[in-house]
């Protein structure tokens, strides 16, 4: 039974909200005359106490004692006798634990968000310096159009603003104080939540008692946030696992986040971008156990919601180690700007540009371009050279009035200086953006 019922080996991270809230129930007590002001300091103490021997280390944590609700609880005791069981009074475990785990929450969705903050300012120096860097841009992994590097990393920037934004929107709906909910029902005695809801930071108390107890949607949304924002650290990763490899040659991963073979001399591992693009299999993972725990539970609180704390907490440890990981690959990434470009020029990245330069110049309908130009593709296909390679006579041969204007517009520089919509690739237009989150995020 012991092992099975304690939580103390993984619940015992959540001691200083414990503290917290014991404290903020503590002086709410006094203050409504529920314990006299004498048992309120001397409660007050004995948590300090406690805070201090947690922090040396000196604390010993019982797994007799089940939670670490109760392993505090029986120390303060200890410490000071009587009035320690005076602090349960008008509160539950259960009310208890929903605060200490929000509490938690609240304080993690601030550090990912610095986190993420910085892997933003990561990625926007990088393409700051490559806002002109031209590369081959995907669809279906081939050969697209011509992009900007500074461009392809601001996607990242996006992602990263909306990961950020769901955070923020959990944190707020999460704000809210269960504590003084007590067991399910309320309690009968006198108590202020607003008060202990103002003392914990929450915008005020949670209206409903059977539900401050029983629900754990706000870890839910954390969780469903998490592996989001894991979802699109695994592209990046992956993208840099193919990038760093022979054949692509876009990137060189740097000592600190490459690894060697212990076999093969000349290997050069990506693998803190293989693990943080596995590390989202088990955020993915903490987010279906949290729901499938979470269904079909009767309200109140039953145990099963105790098993709520491991995959959370591992899916937000695991999550801050990945964006570090990441913000670390990206500061540290060197980029071979010969390599991207000369890969940009393969594939006729510039075929759309050739067509966009008929319905242009030449009035046709975009139609009839894309099949003219799918005609001279494959005739400079055969003959194994480049758009721009191909002589005039033999464009003309397909349409007449092309002229050598049309080589202005078929060079991969000219395709991506060319694409100044807003949100587009265009040197020009990446800087602006550039400058846009750089005002933002300082
Ligand atoms: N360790 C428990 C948990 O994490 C605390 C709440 C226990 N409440 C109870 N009535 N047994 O869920």
């Amino acid at each position: 039974m012991t092992a099975i019922n304690a939580s103390i080996g993984f619940d015992r991270r959540l001691w200083r909200q414990d503290l917290m809230g014991s404290r903020a129930h503590a002086e709410m007590l006094a203050a409504q005359n529920i314990i006299s002001a004498d048992d309120a300091g001397a409660i007050l103490k004995g948590l300090d106490q406690i805070e201090g021997e947690i922090e040396q280390g000196t604390f010993a944590f019982k797994t007799a004692l089940e939670d670490i609700h109760m392993n505090i609880e029986a120390r303060l005791s200890e410490l000071i006798g009587e009035a320690a069981g005076r602090l349960h009074t008008a509160r539950s475990r259960n009310d208890q634990v929903a605060t200490d785990l929000r509490l938690y929450v609240r304080d993690a969705i601030d550090t990912l968000d610095g986190a993420l903050l910085g892997f933003q300012k990561a990625l926007l120096k990088k393409a700051s310096a490559h806002a002109g860097t031209i590369m081959p841009g995907f669809t279906h992994l081939q050969t697209a159009q011509p992009v900007t590097f500074g461009h392809h990393l601001l996607a990242y920037v996006e992602m990263t603003a909306r990961d950020r934004g769901r955070f923020a929107d959990a944190r707020a709906r999460l704000n809210e104080s269960p504590l003084g909910a007590a067991a399910l029902a309320g309690t009968s005695f006198p108590v202020d939540r607003t008060l202990t809801a103002e003392a914990l930071g929450f915008t005020g108390p949670t209206r409903n008692s059977l539900d401050s107890v029983s629900a754990r949607d706000f870890a839910l949304e954390t969780l469903s946030a998490a592996a989001i924002c894991a979802t699109h650290l695994s592209r990046l990763a992956e993208e840099i696992v193919l990038w760093a490899s022979a054949h692509f040659n876009f990137v060189t991963l740097s000592d600190g986040f490459s690894t060697g073979s212990s076999i093969m001399p000349q290997k050069r591992n990506p693998d803190a971008a293989e693990l943080v693009r596995a590390k989202a299999g088990r955020i993915i993972g903490a987010l279906m156990a949290l729901l499938v725990i979470m269904k079909g539970l009767p309200l109140a609180y039953s145990k099963d919601m105790q098993e709520d704390k491991e995959p959370l907490f591992d899916a937000l440890d695991t999550l801050g180690l990945a964006i570090a990981a990441m913000t670390g690959m990206i500061e540290d990434l060197g980029v071979n700007e010969a390599a991207m470009g000369a890969a940009a020029a393969e594939g006729y990245a510039t075929a759309t540009d050739l067509a966009d330069w008929l319905v242009r110049e030449l009035g046709l309908p975009f139609r009839d371009a894309h099949h003219l130009t799918g005609r001279i593709v494959a005739l400079a296909s055969g003959r194994g050279a480049a758009l721009e390679d191909l002589p005039l006579d033999a464009l003309q041969e397909i349409e007449p009035r092309i002229t050598e204007k049309v080589f202005s517009v078929l060079s991969v520089e000219a395709s991506a200086a060319s694409r100044t919509s807003f949100g587009g690739t265009a040197p020009e237009e990446v800087e602006k953006q550039i400058a846009w989150w750089t005002a933002r995020l300082g």
